[in-house]
């Protein structure tokens, strides 16, 4: 975790000035319900203890001076609210000024820039969501400075049309909502059809979340991601022939496999497959873990990375081979990938007294058949995007 006088002394450094507040926001995992946000389905995240740190002080221009610890050879990179465009090399900044962009063009005005110094923890694309991470803790950071008094569904929504205006990824609701609204020690269990949510107490007493990262590095994942979306449209509108549905989280399996006809086409029944299956799944694993059946929620996890494997084919041999390793090991209850895919992080329950025993077999049978060497983390669901610090002048 970072030193918070750490950071203030750091930003005094490359800014010679002194910071007047400083904001986190942090990443998520999800435990079920992968690629199901964008098919109005349910999913099941919850915030991390990791995430990025923001201390910041006003300027009287409309420049935005940003720093990033984690891109410190890139330097401050000097921008100007007037002229907030994407932009290729400087590309962390494009979560940033995408979310400025959108508030000012909603109408949330921002009178004036800012020195930004960013510092994150959370290991960059994992699939534990650095970019929602620095998006929320930025919109935070402008709803506080400027007292829009927007709440924090409504900043995550801001944030989600950031990714998918500015940035380019159509990415789903889950991210952004989990890392403005995760709860310590709970997950989100949330219909992103509706925005309806239920917090759910994850009491893992005697066991651990392990994340493990591939660090596989993601080439083209995005393009993928959109493909897959755009698959997903594509079958939803050919059982509208027949369904009045608006997303496949409308169907039931039963309705589903009844029309599996219309869809016409195997590879994009296999998307939707998943998509309506992953769903129920996730509302089977939420009462699983209401009852206490930790197996059962176990279970489901493996079903749900079987699914992404063979179905929605979006993990690839860094991840299988984690997973199947994983599943062989003393102690696991279950493992599957997390987040978008193609590479990233596979999510772990383990039982405390095998947690060593596993990352010495995981880790090892990784690098014998992968040659990567994999990095493992616990994570604990933690709070949500807040402000830390106030400078008083
Ligand atoms: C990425 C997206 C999310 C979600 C997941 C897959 O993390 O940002 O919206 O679609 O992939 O579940």
């Amino acid at each position: 975790m970072n030193n918070i006088d750490d950071i203030m002394i750091k930003f005094k450094k490359v800014f010679e000035s002194t910071p007047q507040a400083l904001y986190f926001a942090p990443g998520r995992v999800n435990l079920i319900g992968e690629h199901t946000d964008y098919n109005g389905g349910h999913v099941f995240p919850c915030a991390i203890q990791y995430g990025t740190y923001l201390a910041i002080r006003s300027r009287k221009d409309q420049k935005i001076r940003f720093y990033s610890e984690n891109f410190d050879h890139l330097g401050i990179i000097e921008e100007s609210l007037d002229y907030l465009v994407k932009h290729d090399e400087r590309s962390w900044t494009n979560y940033p000024k995408g979310v400025m962009k959108v508030f000012i063009e909603q109408g949330y005005s921002i009178p004036f820039g800012f020195d930004l110094y960013y510092v994150g923890n959370i290991p960059n694309g994992a699939g534990l969501s650095s970019s929602a991470s620095i998006e929320l803790v930025t919109s935070m950071m402008l709803n506080e400075e400027f007292s829009f008094n927007l709440d924090p569904i409504e900043l995550s929504l801001l944030s989600q049309r950031a990714e998918n205006t500015f940035v380019g990824v159509n990415s789903g609701i889950m991210d952004q909502f989990a890392v403005s609204m995760g709860k310590k020690d709970h997950a989100i269990f949330l219909n992103t059809d509706t925005l309806q949510y239920e917090y759910a107490p994850l009491n893992l007493n005697g066991y651990t979340i392990v994340v493990t990262n591939t660090n596989k590095k993601r080439g083209l994942a995005d393009s993928k991601y959109n493909e897959r979306r755009a698959q997903c449209e594509e079958a939803l509108k050919r059982l509208n022939q027949k369904l009045d549905i608006n997303s496949l989280g409308d169907l039931s399996i039963e309705t589903f496999e009844a029309h599996r006809d219309l869809i016409g086409d195997d590879l994009l029944y296999r998307r939707a497959k998943h998509a309506v299956y992953e769903n129920v799944r996730t509302l089977e694993a939420k009462k699983a873990l209401e009852m206490g059946d930790l197996k059962r929620f176990g279970e489901l996890m493996n079903d749900s990375h079987r699914s992404l494997r063979d179905d929605y084919e979006v993990t690839g041999i860094e991840l299988d081979t984690l997973v199947e390793l994983a599943w062989s090991q003393e102690g696991v209850i279950g493992s599957r990938m997390t987040g978008a895919g193609f590479g990233g992080c596979t999510v772990s329950i383990v039982k405390d007294e095998f947690v060593p025993n596993f990352e010495e077999r995981v880790g090892k049978g990784y690098q014998k058949r992968v040659g990567l060497t994999a990095s493992f983390y616990h994570v604990v669901p933690s709070d949500g995007a807040r402000k830390i610090k106030e400078v008083n002048e």
